[in-house]
């Protein structure tokens, strides 16, 4: 990833975000939309962010839901809540626009199991098969892929193939499973995992379930398979979400990274939602990555413009085309925003 910035905020950036002292009365809040109002900014943010950024975003999704808004947005900056992958994504379809991140070290456990070279290599030795790699993944990865796709539309896509037609799946070998599993298909699966989804504890969770017996267990399909096997329901962010709110059950075991529970509260304010225990002591259903935006940070990448996203363009138009693709279908299934 490269920044391209004179040298005075290239010390601010040293650490891959601004590094500045804000004024402890400031109001951030207004200070934000403020500066979306100036600089024709849109902030979108992905559901694993913090409250307070998803509550001043302007639109808060999952993967293919931020990708849609980004493909249609008129805004002239678009400042991405999410990590890197995703705001990645966001500028290699608006090549002309500034795409910012608040925190350039926003990466993806998931997104880093699966580097290029390596791909590479492995494709090569499949030659008449398909690549479909799921959104967290790097746009070397994309590049080298027929279709993209998010846990909101890899069953639909994969369905759509003919039924002989072999596949490669990556990064992801656990929605890689799950698709395999529901759609009867017997993709090759690349061997990465996401960090957060891979650290819940099933004993925890079903000890959990004992003493909540009346609790529904929703689960992310990223979960490993002995996880997904307990789950009354399956799905991405957004369709959890969407599960929540017209089930006729009031609460939930979240078995997915813990910022969801946020957005779930909002739209049902009466139920219940427990988040489920990782494997240890930790925190560790919270995302790392996507911790690293704060308030803060959002406030000085929108009044600085850094850091920026930039791409080479050779690489943008390659990895573009699989993106296309997903868009396409996507809209042809109806699916997203
Ligand atoms: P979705 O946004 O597709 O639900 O994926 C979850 C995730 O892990 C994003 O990094
Ligand atoms: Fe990547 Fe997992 Fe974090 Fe999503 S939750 S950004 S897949 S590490």
């Amino acid at each position: 990833m490269s920044v391209n910035i004179g040298t005075d905020q290239e010390l601010l950036l040293e650490n891959g975000y601004l590094n500045i002292e804000i004024d402890p009365a400031l109001d951030i809040f207004y200070e934000i939309e403020k500066l979306k109002k100036e600089k024709n900014a849109v902030i979108l943010a992905h559901y694993y962010q913090e409250p307070d950024i998803q509550d001043i975003a302007d639109y808060v999704g999952d993967s293919l839901g931020l990708a849609q808004k980004a493909e249609k947005t008129n805004a002239d900056i678009i400042v991405f809540a999410g990590v890197h992958f995703m705001a990645e994504t966001a500028k290699i379809l608006n090549p002309e626009k500034k795409v910012l991140l608040p925190d350039l070290n926003a990466g993806c456990s998931l997104s880093d199991s699966c580097p290029p070279d390596l791909f590479k290599l492995f494709k090569e030795k499949y030659p008449h098969h398909l690549v479909i790699s799921y959104i967290n993944c790097s746009a070397g990865i994309k590049a080298l892929s027929d279709i993209i796709c998010t846990s909101s539309n890899a069953k639909a896509i994969v369905d759509s193939l003919p039924k002989d037609q072999e596949i490669i799946f990556a990064p992801d070998k656990n929605l890689g499973a799950y698709i395999n599993k529901t759609s009867g298909r017997n993709m090759l699966l690349w061997n990465g995992a996401c960090m957060v989804h891979e650290i819940f504890s099933l004993e925890k969770i079903l000890r959990l379930k004992e003493r909540n017996p009346e609790a529904k267990i929703i689960a992310h399909p990223e979960c490993e398979e002995a996880i997904l096997r307990i789950a009354d329901f399956i799905g991405s962010t957004t369709e959890l979400l969407k599960h929540t709110e017209v089930s006729e059950f009031s609460i939930f075991i979240v078995v997915t990274e813990a910022g969801i529970i946020h957005k779930m509260q909002i739209c049902s304010p009466y139920k219940t939602f427990i988040s489920a225990p990782p494997d240890n002591a930790c925190a560790c259903n919270n995302c790392p990555h996507m911790k690293l935006n704060t308030l803060e940070k959002l406030y000085l990448c929108m009044k600085h413009e850094l850091p920026e996203i930039t791409m080479n363009e050779k690489l943008r138009i390659a990895a573009k085309k699989p993106i296309d693709k997903m868009l396409e279908l996507s809209r042809s299934f109806g699916l997203g925003v």
